[in-house]
């Protein structure tokens, strides 16, 4: 079975808030980040809650069903956000994790 050796290969580099993490073969983004201890906010792990947002800085991710975007809306798609637990690299990639609406909230009182 030489083909599972290649599945524990990091195939890729994601470099996610400042840390670079290798991402194996069919490894989500979310797998990845956990296994290096790198924290990304999380749920369902199935695509539906949406907590797990990162914005795609650079790079491509395997192409998904929209299925499997459900917790995002077309305009957060069209921007660059992608779901952690849903996605796997294509190429090396450069993601930031994505504020959520309470961040944001918190960051706009304080501006305001
Ligand atoms: S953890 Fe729920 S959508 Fe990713």
């Amino acid at each position: 079975m030489w083909f599972s050796w290649l599945k524990k290969t990091p195939v890729y580099q994601m470099h996610l808030n400042g840390n670079n993490i290798p991402v194996r073969q069919g490894q989500s983004l979310l797998q990845a980040a956990l296994a290096h201890k790198i924290q990304i906010q999380s749920g369902c792990k199935v695509g539906n809650c949406g907590l797990c947002k990162c914005r795609l800085l650079a790079g491509t991710v395997h192409p998904l069903p929209d299925a499997d975007n459900a917790a995002l809306d077309a305009t957060e798609q069209h921007s660059g956000l992608i779901l952690a637990c849903q996605n796997t690299a294509q190429s090396n990639l450069w993601l930031e994790v994505a504020e959520t609406k309470r961040q944001k909230r918190n960051r706009d009182e304080q501006l305001a």
